[in-house]
């Protein structure tokens, strides 16, 4: 589900604070989805770590709505010797490619990265600065 949380970029103040849903939602579901002033963004959640983080919903791969990927451990090695890297990533949901949680840098082409956003859990609700 996208939220569509304004009516467009007019009158919103830069880097405000806004509501895109509940910790329950989001524990739940994976992720949260919003359209903010024409751009879509997301909270994606790491259940074994126990975070949140956002990002723009767009993977600057080939534009992939990226919150729909899934996040998981960061593998490494050879074709038939895989180990796991330790790094939590969110995996494109189109091509596979892996993002840094924390950055944005894409670790599968370090010339991309994708945006990412503050986002804070506080009396039940899920809000993110963009
Ligand atoms: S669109 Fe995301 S890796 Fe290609």
């Amino acid at each position: 589900m996208i939220r569509r949380l304004d009516g467009g970029a007019e009158g919103r103040p830069e880097r405000a604070w806004i509501e895109v849903g509940t910790a329950d939602e989001l524990r739940a579901t994976g992720r949260l989805v919003a359209r903010v002033g024409g751009r879509e963004v997301g909270v994606v959640w790491d259940e074994a770590r126990g975070t949140a983080h956002g990002l723009r919903n767009r993977c600057p791969h080939s534009g992939a709505p990226l919150c729909l990927g899934r996040v998981r451990n960061r593998e490494s090695g050879l074709p038939g010797s895989y180990a796991l890297a330790g790094e939590r990533v969110l995996r494109c949901p189109w091509h596979g490619w892996e993002f840094d949680l924390e950055s944005g840098r894409c670790l599968d082409d370090p010339a991309l990265r994708a945006a990412v956003y503050p986002v804070e859990i506080a009396g039940g609700l899920v809000r993110l600065q963009v």
